[in-house]
């Protein structure tokens, strides 16, 4: 069942499992695409990695599979990977991705964008800023799927991360560093820096959906839809974007 509660800073949609709030973000992003593949023109989607968006992707490749939604005129851009790390790595987000979503769907293979976890130090300022003209060259994107760290962080914009920030490299917080550890098996393997797409980016996107479930989502939900905007949680930035929503499950929706 869905609660809409508008009485937040953000427009916040609460429904009783991840897996109900994904389907309607599945059919949301799915009916946007049907629309503009009749029309002719190209879809642009802004991706999130992680367990959050799951189910998203389950349900789209279902809509793929079963009713022939077509991806071929759909273009992806990740927020984020780790860094440096092997794209054959199953922990970087190249490879999610790649399991979990494209080689499900039939995206044209140079279609689906991720930050270059692999180069060199020195050509990070130059790729990352091509990883921006890239996005605008497509068109800008359409929606864009987030979820939330702990830290409040939207991306791998950690505390600290500025309004105007745009794709560059980041050192990942210390909580963030403690919730990836048991995929690294220790704190010492799990990566300490990241490539992300910065504030600015994400707030560029036409439509921006945050996605959390859980109890352990509900504080840092409670302190972004309720409290001050703030570099503190880069995810309060998303109070003063035109067409930003929670979709929301009623766990991590339990402090509200
Ligand atoms: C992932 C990303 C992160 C995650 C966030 C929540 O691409 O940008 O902001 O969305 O850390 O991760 P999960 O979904 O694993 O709780």
């Amino acid at each position: 069942m869905l609660i809409l509660m508008s009485n937040q800073k953000i427009p916040v949609e609460k429904y009783s499992t991840p897996e109900i709030a994904s389907k309607s973000v599945a059919k949301e992003v799915a009916a946007l695409i049907q629309k503009n593949n009749s029309d002719g023109k190209n879809t642009v989607l802004g991706l999130a990695t992680g367990s959050t968006p799951l189910h998203l992707y389950k349900e789209l490749i279902r809509i793929h599979k079963e009713d022939g939604l077509s991806f071929k005129n759909t273009i992806t851009f990740n927020l984020d990977d780790y860094y440096p790390i092997s794209q054959d790595d199953p922990e970087s987000y190249y490879y999610f991705m790649q399991q979990h979503f494209i080689k499900h769907i039939d995206i044209l293979p140079e279609n689906f964008h991720i930050p270059d976890s692999n180069m060199p130090r020195e050509s990070i300022e130059i790729e990352c800023a091509k990883y921006e003209q890239t996005i605008k060259d497509s068109g800008g994107i359409d929606i864009q799927i987030l979820g939330i760290g702990r830290t409040g962080h939207i991306g791998f914009n950690e505390p600290g991360s500025s309004r105007d920030s745009r794709t560059r490299l980041v050192e990942l917080d210390k909580i963030t560093r403690d919730d990836a550890c048991s995929n690294f098996n220790s704190l010492e393997n799990t990566p300490k820096y990241s490539l992300t797409m910065g504030v600015a980016t994400i707030m560029e996107a036409k439509k921006i959906i945050l996605m959390a479930w859980g109890k352990s989502k509900s504080e840092i939900i409670a302190k972004v839809v309720k409290g001050s905007i703030t570099n503190e949680a880069s995810a309060s930035f998303l109070q003063s974007h035109p067409n930003a929503k929670f979709v929301l499950d009623k766990d991590s929706v339990s402090r509200l």
